[in-house]
């Protein structure tokens, strides 16, 4: 079978292997698929090992999705937009695709896993970190009306919504994200389309406005609420208007816990309806699997196995 890894430190706790485990029981395909821990500062050693030895793709997690990006030999653009790789691809001439899954995950277990369609709605990010880039440019592919980044730190957020921003103006440096729309996009991008990216069809222009800043910025009832920080186990959020969160509004926690998040919490007793990030990743963990594989897992049926068994 073809070998596969989660390249991580620490990394023992990741539910990758399990989760890629069931989607080729599903499909049919042979893989192998197992944890890789490696040293802090050992990642380009650990991966080009891996390859050496026949692996054919990694999933990269905490804390090397930078060192994965660089050590690319070429990105999607979504990878690009990210500056970041979360998932490696081993091509047959040996040259290394580094694309990035987080994004897509996250919109289509919003869309898909909790029915709350994104396009024309008001958004609220938190954060500006890795996490929050990782998932700024899918979710304005989806169309969403006005994406509004807040963090604590409330320069970065500026930076990030001007990234997007210029990226927007860029206009064909976006990539198609709407996997139903593929075939479509190959017409339309011609022989134009290569590993940097697709051609962006007249139906995916968006007119999402992006405001990035501090607290003041996030005003009003938003439609869905997303908490990308690192401080949400901790218990730390960037300050912002409480009420953002009305019953209206999906909040999301991209941090998977046990328990319910900081973040979640202060969503349920404002009466909003919280979601932790365990859809994600199944979601992010599906894209991956079908980057590597050509096939699309049945990501639902696997998720509520994976909800039930951590239940
Ligand atoms: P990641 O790659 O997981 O996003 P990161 O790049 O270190 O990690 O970013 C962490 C995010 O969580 C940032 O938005 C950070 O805010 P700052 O940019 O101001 O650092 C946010 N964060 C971390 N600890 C926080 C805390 N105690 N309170 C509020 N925000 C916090």
């Amino acid at each position: 079978p073809d070998r596969y890894v989660v390249i991580g430190n620490p990394v023992a706790h990741s539910k990758s292997p399990w989760i890629h485990a069931r989607f080729a029981e599903q499909t049919g395909e042979r893989i192998d698929y197992e944890h890789l821990l490696a040293p802090v500062d050992g990642f380009d050693e650990a991966a080009r090992a891996f390859i050496s030895a026949g692996g054919r793709g990694l999933n990269v997690t905490v804390p090397f999705k930078l060192a994965a990006y660089r050590f690319a030999n070429a990105h999607s653009t979504r990878a690009a937009a990210a500056g970041a790789v979360n998932t490696l691809k081993v091509d047959a001439d040996g040259s290394i695709l580094g694309d990035n899954t987080d994004g897509i995950g996250l919109v289509n277990d919003i869309e898909r896993n909790l029915h709350v369609r994104l396009a024309g709605k008001r958004v609220l990010l938190l954060g500006a970190g890795g996490a929050a880039r990782g998932v700024a440019l899918p979710l304005l592919e989806a169309g969403v009306r006005e994406l509004v980044i807040v963090n604590r730190t409330a320069s970065k957020a500026v930076d990030l919504a001007a990234a997007m921003t210029a990226l927007q103006v860029a206009g064909s440096e976006i990539p198609n994200l709407d996997a139903d729309a593929s075939a479509e996009t190959e017409a339309d991008a011609g022989a134009g389309a290569g590993a940097g990216g697709d051609a962006i069809p007249g139906a995916h222009v968006h007119t999402g406005t992006i405001v990035g800043g501090g607290a003041e910025v996030a005003t009003g009832a938003f439609d869905v609420v997303i908490n990308a920080t690192a401080g949400s186990l901790g218990g730390e959020l960037p300050s912002f208007d409480p009420e953002a969160l009305t019953p209206d509004t999906l909040a999301y926690d991209m941090m998977y816990a046990a328990h319910p998040t900081v973040f979640m919490q202060l969503a349920q007793a404002r009466g909003a309806r919280a979601a932790d990030g365990l859809g994600m990743l199944v979601e992010q963990a599906a894209e991956s699997f079908h980057i590597w594989r050509g096939v699309r897992p049945d990501s639902a049926s696997v998720l509520a196995e994976l909800r039930a068994m951590l239940a």
